[in-house]
Parts: structure tokens; sequence; C-alpha cells
């Protein structure tokens, strides 16, 4: 299989404009295959087609199957990016696409997966809004005969989920807890220093992981007191944050600040689960705080917003997870099963995707499920080009900041 080949093709696709903008609140977008009016990009997505056909098993499990692809929301940036690699990956490799984003309303969510059931798709993929709400739809799904992919967030409570697609979730937190420790040289510094966390949203069985992962690598220096917590909050419901919303975050810390560092106390590290968290705390931070430092503030996915306040010094680090490649191993899976094949380890041999393959880590509390996790990793200002090395992100006309090379911000 020539994943990086038909990953090229498909990237080219990508940066000639074919992507919808985004920050488009439209809640319902639904896409047929092949319904780009754009002509050059129609022809690259018939190379890309050939190339991955060419490339791909001889037996073409794509022809006459529509894909449905189910995007919790708008209006966070990375899913925007997830919805359009799949929908561009998906559609070059032959499929048909029914993509719909749910405005962050699991009850939408649950509508929009029934319409697709009974539009008859042929294999649902599903980044989950709340993941303990799809049971009984998902029984409908499986009762339809139609397999389940989870895409990034596991689906819990339901025996119908058959892989789970996404990153080493508690990596990611470990990551940014271990860049605190380095950028504060915990082991060797005396200290002490003051910490405050900003989780997910508690809907989302990820935002678990990442508080963890991020708790378990500074823990030692809370536990001896080298950091500590003036707001005493460090239990993930005590900074969790509903659909991870930037203004919910920005309120959070601006409440933290008053209540807890007006005297002057200095806050060193504030640690964010993810970017758009980490853009209302940076926002908090500049307008609220009134110390003379610049706190350390983690972050993860490499939105543009963020990746602006990296440069301008607002955020330390992104954990930076390639979604396009999330969305070629979910190609790969999803060929796999609709093929009558079943995927297991040996699937990720012709994958240039780094990424591991897991059966004991995500248990949704009917069954372990078999879960494929990619490798995130940190960039903080120094290593910026690194994005611009996946073909995703470029310099501006400046060379100051980075933007998308699919317009899709
Ligand atoms: C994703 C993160 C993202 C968050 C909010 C999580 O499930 O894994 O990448 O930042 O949702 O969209």
């Amino acid at each position: 299989m020539k994943m990086k080949k038909f990953l090229a093709a498909v990237s080219s696709l990508v940066m000639l404009g074919a992507f919808t903008a985004c920050g488009d609140s439209s809640s319902n977008e639904s896409t047929n295959n092949n319904s780009n009016n754009n002509a050059e990009a129609t022809t690259k997505a018939d190379d890309a087609a050939t190339e991955a056909d060419a490339g791909a098993d001889n037996n073409n499990s794509a022809a006459g199957k529509t894909v449905g692809i189910a995007m919790p929301t708008k209006s966070l940036e990375r899913w925007n990016r997830d919805g359009e690699y799949l929908k561009s990956q998906f559609e070059a490799a032959g499929y048909s696409v029914e993509l719909k984003y749910s405005d962050n309303n699991d009850n939408q969510q649950n509508n929009d997966i029934q319409g697709m059931i009974a539009d008859k798709v042929d294999l649902l993929l599903i980044a989950a809004i709340d993941g303990s709400t799809l049971s009984q739809t998902l029984a409908d799904a499986k009762d339809a005969g139609i397999p389940v992919i989870a895409y990034d967030r596991l689906i819990m409570n339901t025996d119908a989920v058959s892989y789970y697609v996404s990153f080493d979730n508690y990596t990611v937190g470990k990551l940014q807890g271990e860049y605190v420790v380095e950028a504060l040289d915990l082991d060797n510094a005396t200290g002490p220093f003051n910490i405050e966390f900003t989780a997910g949203d508690p809907a989302d069985n990820n935002a678990g992981f990442f508080f963890n992962g991020a708790y378990d690598a500074v823990k030692k220096y809370i536990d001896d007191g080298k950091l500590n917590i003036p707001s005493g909050k460090k239990k993930f419901e005590q900074v969790a944050t509903a659909q991870w919303s930037t203004d919910t975050a920005l309120a959070n810390m601006q409440n933290t600040l008053a209540s807890y560092y007006s005297d002057g106390t200095q806050l060193d590290v504030a640690l964010c689960s993810n970017d758009s968290t980490a853009l209302g705390v940076a926002q908090a931070i500049s307008s609220d705080y009134n110390g003379k430092n610049v706190p350390i503030v983690t972050g993860q996915d490499g939105d543009i917003a963020n990746l602006k306040n990296i440069v301008d010094g607002k955020q330390s680090m992104t954990v930076y997870k390639n979604v396009s490649d999330e969305a070629g191993v979910t190609l790969e899976v999803s060929k796999a099963i609709l093929s009558g094949q079943t995927p297991d380890a040996s699937l990720l041999d012709s994958l240039s995707a780094e990424a591991t393959y897991d059966t004991s880590s995500y248990d949704n509390g009917v069954k372990t499920v078999p879960s494929y996790l990619l490798v995130p990793y940190v960039i903080t200002k120094d290593n910026l080009d690194k994005l611009v090395d996946t073909g995703l992100y470029q310099w501006d006309s400046a060379n100051k900041y980075l933007e998308s090379t699919a317009s899709t911000t």
C-alpha cells in the first residue's frame, strides 16, 4: 500500500483549496461524493483516487459505498480540519461521504447519526460530543449491520463500536507535564512554584486521559511541595471546562486570578489540556494577571491562533497531533472492515504514520475497544518548522506566523 504517495496526492488536493472555510457556523453539513464543483480540484481528486486505487488492495472495497462521518462542531478549529481531511481522503479512495457537524449538541448528533443510518451508510465514523449518550443510536446501527469506528474520542457504554482511532491521549498530557518539569528545571531548582490546571470537557473521554497524563508527570513535585496549587483545585472535576469552551476557560482563569493571585502571588504555570482552553487562559493572563513574569501556558492541537500566541510568547508549547495522519489511519481501518477483514496490529506495517495498536487501554464500560493510537509531539517556538514539514502549515508572507496551507482557518 502506497500510503505516503497517497497522502501526498491528498495533500496536494488539500493545498488547491478544496476545503470549506473554518468558522462557517452552519450546523448541518451534508456532502456527497465528488460534489466538488472546483474542476481543478476534482481532477486532482480523481488523480488521487486513481493513485490510491493503484497502490491499494486488489479488492476494491470502495465501489458504491458510503461512509457517514459525524463530527462534533465547527466551532473548534480542529474538527473542521478532521472533517475535511476525512472527507477528501475517503473521496479520493472512491467512497461517497456524508459529513455532519452537530453544533456540540448531543441530541442533534444522535439525530444526525440516525439520519445516516436511515440513509443506509456502509460505515460510521463518529467523534462523539458526549461519549455516553450514543448507546441507543449505536444499537440501531448494529441492528442495521453498520460497523462503527470511534474517531478520536472513545464512545462509551456500547458493544457496537468496533475500533477506536485516536492519539495516545495519556501521552499528550504527559508531554505537557514533562514540558513543565523541564522548563522550571524542577529536579534542580528550589522553587516553590505555583501551578493551576485547566482541563477539558467531562463528556469527552479523552479529557481525563489528558489531565491524568499531565498530573502524573508533575505529581511528585506537588507532593514534595516544589509545586503549589494556590487555588487548591487539583481534581479533574474542579478544573474541567464544559465543551472545551474558550470563554469558559477565560472566565474560570479570571476568577482564579482574582481569588488567589490579586495579592501579588506569582503564577508560574497554567497547565491547559488543549489549545481552545489555552486561548482563554492566555487572554485572562494578559488582561487580569498582575505579576511581572510570563507564566508557562501549555496546549494541544496546533490551532492557528495558538501558534500565533506561541510566536508572541503568550503560550509556551502545544502538543501537536497530525490529524491528516489520523484520517489516513482511519481510512485504512475502514477499508479493511469494508472488505471483510478484521484489522489488527499488522495493519500498521504498511502505514507511514507512526502509531501503535493497543488492545488494553480503552475500556468503554462494556468492552475494551481495540485502538490505533498515533504519536503526538511537542511544538514550541523553536521547532515550528516541524509543522511546515508536514505540508499542512506554511509561513505567512511576513515570515512571522504560521498559517494553514488548506485555508481552513
Ligand atoms: C481532542 C482534542 C481537542 C478537544 C477539543 C478532544 O477530544 O482530542 O484534540 O482539543 O477534543 O476539541
